[in-house]
């Protein structure tokens, strides 16, 4: 009898196949194993690798996250990728675009998984993709030459797809979930990143085009951060709590203190409190 679609090793002809995008995934590596998808993305741009490349890998033996922490990527059960970017807007206009790039990121996995999977994760800012406070996926960008002509963004995205709680590690347990756990079935990896990719390409243009506030419409309406109350982990252990008020056109969040001040937050690591 034959594999299911769900089950099928990532192969990048059916990938290729199922693609809807312009040029994203148009120059496609997909690996068995890679120490970290970003890092070998970064090595192609090095090398000349055109806009919209994509690597993507059955496992990685040192995935990063975000803030140092390590992404767990067992083998031939999520999605490990990363897109290179290089189209940017001009120079003045590149830190702008570029703090909404892991935003923008974040709404294109939301929508493929809606899409895909007909679930309905939503965003904690900036770019955790959760499904009722648990944590389905992330995103790192990493960026390189930014205000030089050769400026690059790598946009690493890790998506936890077939994976059962049980093969979890044990501290991830009760905070991580995969759309198989939540959708009750196996979920087609390579339709989802035929999905992602058309999405992100679709988003980034806009982005490219200056449609900001298209971008953070659409973010309002995703995002579970808003309205909740929060504690905001800042660099060197400080802490803050407050109410998240809006994310402002910059893509900063806004909390309003307990003390009534308000404070926009531009990088940290956020928490919901009950
Ligand atoms: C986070 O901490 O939430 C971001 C996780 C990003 C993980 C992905 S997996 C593919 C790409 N390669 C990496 O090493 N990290 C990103």
């Amino acid at each position: 009898m034959a594999t299911p679609a769900a089950f099928q090793p990532l192969n990048a002809q059916s990938i290729q196949r199922a693609l809807s995008t312009k040029t994203f995934g148009r120059m496609l590596h997909v690996l068995e194993e890679v120490a970290s998808t970003n890092t070998h993305a970064a090595a192609l741009a090095q090398d000349g690798a055109p806009h919209g490349t994509v690597v993507v890998a059955e496992t990685q033996t040192a995935g990063r996250g975000r803030l140092g922490r390590h992404w767990h990527s067992p083998s031939g059960k999520n999605l490990h990728c990363s897109i290179l970017l290089r189209a940017m807007p001009a120079r003045e206009q590149q830190p702008l675009w570029l703090s909404w790039i892991p935003l923008t990121a974040a709404l294109a996995i939301g929508r493929a998984v809606q899409v895909v999977a007909n679930l309905k994760p939503s965003v904690k800012w900036p770019n955790d993709i959760l499904i009722e406070d648990r944590k389905l996926g992330g995103v790192l960008c990493e960026s390189s030459g930014v205000g030089t002509a050769h400026a690059t963004v790598i946009v690493g995205i890790g998506l936890n797809v077939n994976i059962r709680r049980d093969e979890f590690p044990e501290e991830l347990r009760e905070i991580a979930t995969s759309l198989a756990i939540e959708a009750q079935r196996p979920c087609d990896r390579t339709a989802l990143l035929a999905a992602l990719l058309v999405e992100l390409e679709t988003r980034c243009e806009s982005l490219l085009a200056g449609h900001h506030g298209d971008i953070l419409k659409e973010y309002m309406l995703r995002c579970s951060t808003i309205g909740r109350r929060v504690r905001i982990e800042l660099a060197h252990g400080e802490q803050m709590d407050g109410t998240a008020k809006s994310v402002e056109v910059d893509g900063s969040l806004r909390i309003i203190r307990d003390d009534r001040t308000t404070v926009d937050i531009r990088a940290g690591d956020v928490i919901h409190l009950r």
